[in-house]
């Protein structure tokens, strides 16, 4: 009797989220089924997908992967990935799934900003993982290179433009001469802007990303409520006029650096860059971050902050880390 080797068993993937992020990760893992396996060593089963509405049709997705039970689906998975947004039940699915050893990736930026610290010690406590690479500039691979390809380095400074739909609105004013009211508006009508604007236009979006950005880079506590912020809901075409009388460029900076007592000084707020600052160079929706360390000098990475594709490209690169790190526990 010959003895075959056994097939090595799937990576079983549970995805909580079917909209823009979720749709985009689910019609790659079945449409690339060969790459992931390839990628993670073992095949990658797509279990589900959790969405509210499981009688809308999702394209590429058969309707037979939908449930509205984002419990039961991620009960049985080795990587978790939700991509649902919202502080619950988002919160308490990732939790069960850190306390049950599974790894978890995810996209959400304000739950990974507020409860990272509580998170990371759980995933700890467990044998977990927690993996957010998407959370902070989409398709921007900056929490790899600040986590892995610079922790022989030190960064000293985290500065950017980590919010695409105001760099958009800053720049269709400050290019086009539209007027701010009327930018805010368009931003909104191409679906730059999310229904409920808030969190873009008043920097709560950016602060999120800068203070994991500042966590992940210094691995001491940045929270989020110590980020100084101003967005940019208060300008006024008058500034607008300002910036152009100096010669610069108006954008909604995000930055970080420790003071000397180590603590973390984090803030956003809209200020006027010379127009040949790296950043004033950032055009629509694009967001760039400069990383300056003290071996490597300035490190700026450029590319789209947002995005269904483009945001799943993260996540996806979080599921073959997840499925690595499974592998070896
Ligand atoms: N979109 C981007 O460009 C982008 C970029 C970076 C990070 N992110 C982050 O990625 C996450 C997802 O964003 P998105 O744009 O993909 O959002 P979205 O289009 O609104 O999708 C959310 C998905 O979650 C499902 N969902 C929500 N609550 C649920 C519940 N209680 N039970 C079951 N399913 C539920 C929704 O179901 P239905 O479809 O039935 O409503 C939908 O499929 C957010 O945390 C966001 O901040 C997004």
């Amino acid at each position: 009797m010959s003895t075959h080797p056994s097939a090595p068993s799937p990576l079983r993937v549970a995805l909580l989220g079917g909209g823009t992020v979720g749709g985009a990760v689910a019609r790659a893992l079945l449409g690339r089924a060969d790459h992931y396996a390839q990628r993670a060593g073992r095949p990658v089963q797509l279990l589900g997908v959790a969405v509210r509405d499981t009688g809308r049709p999702r394209e590429g997705i058969p309707t037979t992967l939908l449930t509205d039970d984002p419990r039961a689906l991620a009960e049985g998975a080795d990587v978790v990935v939700e991509v649902m947004g919202g502080s619950e039940p988002a919160g308490e699915l990732i939790e069960a799934a850190l306390r049950r050893g599974a790894q978890v990736v995810t996209a959400n930026k304000q739950l990974v900003a507020r409860r990272g610290e509580e998170l990371h010690a759980l995933a700890a406590e467990h044998g977990a993982g927690l993996h957010y690479e998407a959370a902070v500039m989409a398709a921007v691979p900056v929490m790899a290179v600040v986590r892995e390809s610079l922790a022989g380095d030190e960064v000293t400074r985290i500065r950017g433009i980590v919010n695409g739909s105001t760099n958009y609105v800053l720049d269709l004013v400050g290019r086009e001469g539209v007027p701010f009211a009327d930018a805010v508006r368009q931003a909104g009508e191409l679906g730059y802007l999310e229904a409920d604007p808030t969190e873009d236009l008043q920097g709560l979006d950016a602060a999120a990303k800068i203070a994991i950005l500042a966590r992940t880079a210094w691995g001491v506590p940045a929270p989020l409520e110590e980020v100084e912020v101003t967005g940019i809901a208060d300008l006024t075409d008058a500034d607008f006029a300002d910036a152009a009388r100096q010669g610069g460029v108006l954008k909604l900076v995000a930055s970080a650096e420790r003071d000397t007592d180590g603590r973390v000084r984090a803030s956003v707020r809209p200020l006027i860059l010379p127009a040949e600052d790296p950043l004033a160079q950032a055009r629509g929706g694009t967001n760039v971050v400069e990383l300056e360390a003290a071996l490597a000098g300035p490190v700026r990475l450029v590319g789209a902050g947002a995005g269904g594709d483009q945001t799943a490209s993260a996540v996806l690169g979080d599921v073959v880390r997840a499925g690595l790190a499974a592998a070896r526990r």
